[in-house]
């Protein structure tokens, strides 16, 4: 069974916790202009940083194909749903950054100020902002779904898939 490079391996552990973190820290409402999270933004904006190692990593052949065991539907289906968990893993954070500057609340990276994306509003802070709520939630439940496919093939399918993941 080919694997992931144990390099795209750490990253995609790492993004995993971060993505937990950043939801633990993460806070809504009226609360956020008062006192922003800062934790939640350096955690967040640390899945942003990850992804761009990860990215070329994966463009520099670090990711094994999909194995053909189970259906070219069920690989397209596998593949989509590992593009989709991409654009959240990049998404979520842009917003982010997007609705704490439309709150105007400092931005920073672990102590790194970082300038705003967008002008401050007085009242909601739009859309965007709205997408990255429901969006920070919502990965959870696909990740979680992630997890559970990949368990189904460890134990049930027993195809090996959750090797190709894992260093040893
Ligand atoms: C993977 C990364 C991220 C996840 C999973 C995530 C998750 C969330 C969730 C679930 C909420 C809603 C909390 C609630 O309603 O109680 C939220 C709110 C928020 N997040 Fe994130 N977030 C991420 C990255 C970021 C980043 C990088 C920033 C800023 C640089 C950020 C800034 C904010 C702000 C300002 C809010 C409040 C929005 C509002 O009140 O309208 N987030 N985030
Ligand atoms: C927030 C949590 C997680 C996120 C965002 C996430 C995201 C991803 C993404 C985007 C890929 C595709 C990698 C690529 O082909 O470039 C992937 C692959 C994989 N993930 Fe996760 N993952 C998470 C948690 C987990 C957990 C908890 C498990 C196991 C219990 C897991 C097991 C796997 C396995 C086995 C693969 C390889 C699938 C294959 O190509 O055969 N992931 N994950």
């Amino acid at each position: 069974m080919p694997r992931y490079s144990k390099f795209m391996i750490a990253l995609h552990w790492a993004t995993a916790v971060l993505v937990l973190a950043a939801w633990f820290t993460s806070e809504g409402g009226r609360h956020v202009r008062e006192n922003p999270p800062l934790l939640h933004f350096s955690l967040g904006l640390a899945v942003l940083v990850l992804m761009i190692p990860r990215l070329l990593a994966r463009m520099a052949g670090g990711a094994p194909r999909i194995e053909d065991t189970q259906g070219p539907w069920l690989n397209l289906a596998a593949k989509i749903g590992h593009a989709v968990l991409y654009v959240f893993l990049i998404g979520l954070p842009l917003t982010g950054w997007y609705a704490a500057s439309r709150l105007g609340v400092p931005i920073s990276f672990f102590g790194i100020s970082l300038p705003a994306l967008a002008a401050p509003v007085q009242g909601p802070p739009g859309l965007l902002a709205e997408l990255h709520e429901t969006g920070g939630t919502l990965i959870l439940w696909l990740a979680g779904l992630h997890t559970l496919i990949a368990l189904w093939h460890q134990f049930v399918l027993r195809d090996g898939t959750l090797r190709r993941m894992t260093p040893v």
